[in-house]
């Protein structure tokens, strides 16, 4: 009766499972995986969105000037060149507005990207450890995802292993998905990856998905100036952001899709994203207040980053606590001690201590066993949380 596509069983794993039974019991939780700006106590912005119904943030109705329904598969073109402006003002980054299409969040974008790229059973290579969402919407689109591994550096850093890379490449991969800094690693790309990575998408004649959404969350450990991934002519190259992470604005379901390559391929890539997109049409009323949202970028960025930074700061002077090193995003990993596993770890703290933290096999992580924690929870929180963590955790990682 349905499709092959859905994942065999829905069932809840045992960490999910237990956490969805002390909710439902009501245990006082302390939640170190919070990663949803809109319940982690921010102030940001002073708009309609950040209102919810009938608390008075809207003067009229938000539809208000929008009932005449003019949709384009691009997207409104004012919130386009809304979005450009803001790639000038904070990037020094010129882009085309005609470059751009607009998609109600960032996985629509993945999921039209698979669709522009993609036949059943073709194959996208995705990095590990890495986010699990990608492979979810990879086989919802009847694309299979392939893993490349990422390798800490000496510094502790996750780069790109080219040798690797290259020869997970079949006949059948299409993409490569890279992440700009990576989530949960926080690991920004170099120039000279970006600069391989697009001569290998060149040579095999891959498309490069490359998602920045974290990218304006450095970290004081990571590169003075990261590079922002430029769309230019090596290979056909998508980039995508979007308000979920930019401002911190989930329930805008706005983001973006920056298209760039040789000229032939991006026109093809175009006109096939056009009819992909005219057939959905499901970005909202919200892309004609993108101009409005975005000029609250600094305040609402500067709120995450504060927030970001005192918790970071709040983990380095944990004692016994060993994290790998950090360069942008808003998570971080915690190593356990060796021979410990992460999962039963978890579900430990879950049912002994109400904490929650994610185990790393969730992002694949593969050679090692250790806890992911989002440094986006309110700060008592957080403190709270780490504390029990130092009290679970036996003696510190040399
Ligand atoms: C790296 C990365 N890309 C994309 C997404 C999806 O973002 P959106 O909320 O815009 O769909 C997420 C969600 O957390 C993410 O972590």
């Amino acid at each position: 009766m349905f499709s092959s596509r859905l994942p065999r069983s829905l069932e809840a794993n045992p960490f999910t499972t237990l956490l969805a039974e002390k909710r439902a019991a009501g245990a006082m939780l302390i939640d170190l995986t919070l990663a949803n700006p809109t319940q982690a106590g921010f102030a940001y912005p002073a708009t309609p969105l950040a209102q919810p119904p009938g608390h008075g943030g809207c003067p009229s109705s938000p539809l208000a000037g929008q009932q005449i329904y003019r949709p384009t598969a691009q997207g409104a073109l004012e919130a386009r060149e809304a979005i450009c402006r803001f790639y000038r003002t904070s990037r020094q980054q010129l882009i085309d507005p005609d470059n751009l299409f607009l998609t109600a969040g960032t996985s629509e974008a993945y999921s039209f990207l698979f669709k522009l790229l993609t036949n059943p059973g073709d194959e996208v290579l995705l990095p590990a450890p890495g986010y699990p969402l990608f492979d979810l919407l990879a086989e919802l689109d009847l694309v299979t995802p392939c893993r490349y591994p990422l390798r800490r550096d000496g510094q502790g850093f996750w780069r790109l292993d080219f040798s690797h890379l290259r020869r997970q490449i079949s006949r059948r991969t299409r993409a490569i998905v890279v992440v700009h800094p990576h989530n949960p690693t926080g690991s920004y790309l170099s120039e000279e990856e970006m600069r391989r990575l697009g001569q290998l998408c060149r040579d095999h004649q891959l498309a490069l998905i490359i998602d920045e959404v974290f990218f304006d969350y450095p970290a004081a450990g990571g590169p003075a100036n990261p590079v922002p991934a430029v769309a230019e002519n090596t290979a056909l190259t998508f980039v995508l952001n979007g308000f979920s992470k930019l401002l911190g604005l989930p329930q805008a379901k706005l983001s973006w899709i920056h298209l760039g390559g040789p000229p032939a391929l991006r026109a093809g890539a175009r006109e096939r994203l056009e009819f992909i997109a005219d057939s959905y049409l499901s970005v909202g009323t919200v892309q004609h207040q993108a101009a409005e949202l975005l000029a609250g970028y600094r305040p609402a960025q500067e709120e995450i980053r504060q927030r970001l930074a005192s918790n970071d700061a709040a983990l380095a002077a944990a004692t016994g606590l060993k994290a790998l090193p950090r360069e942008g995003g808003w998570y971080r990993i915690i190593q356990l001690p060796p021979g410990w596993d992460d999962e039963s770890c978890c579900l430990e703290l879950l049912k002994r201590h109400n904490l929650i933290v994610h185990p790393g096999f969730f992002y694949d992580f593969l050679d090692e066993a250790v806890l992911v924690v989002s440094l986006l929870c309110p700060e008592a929180d957080f403190r709270r949380g780490l504390e029990l963590l130092q009290e679970f955790l036996p003696a510190p990682l040399q």
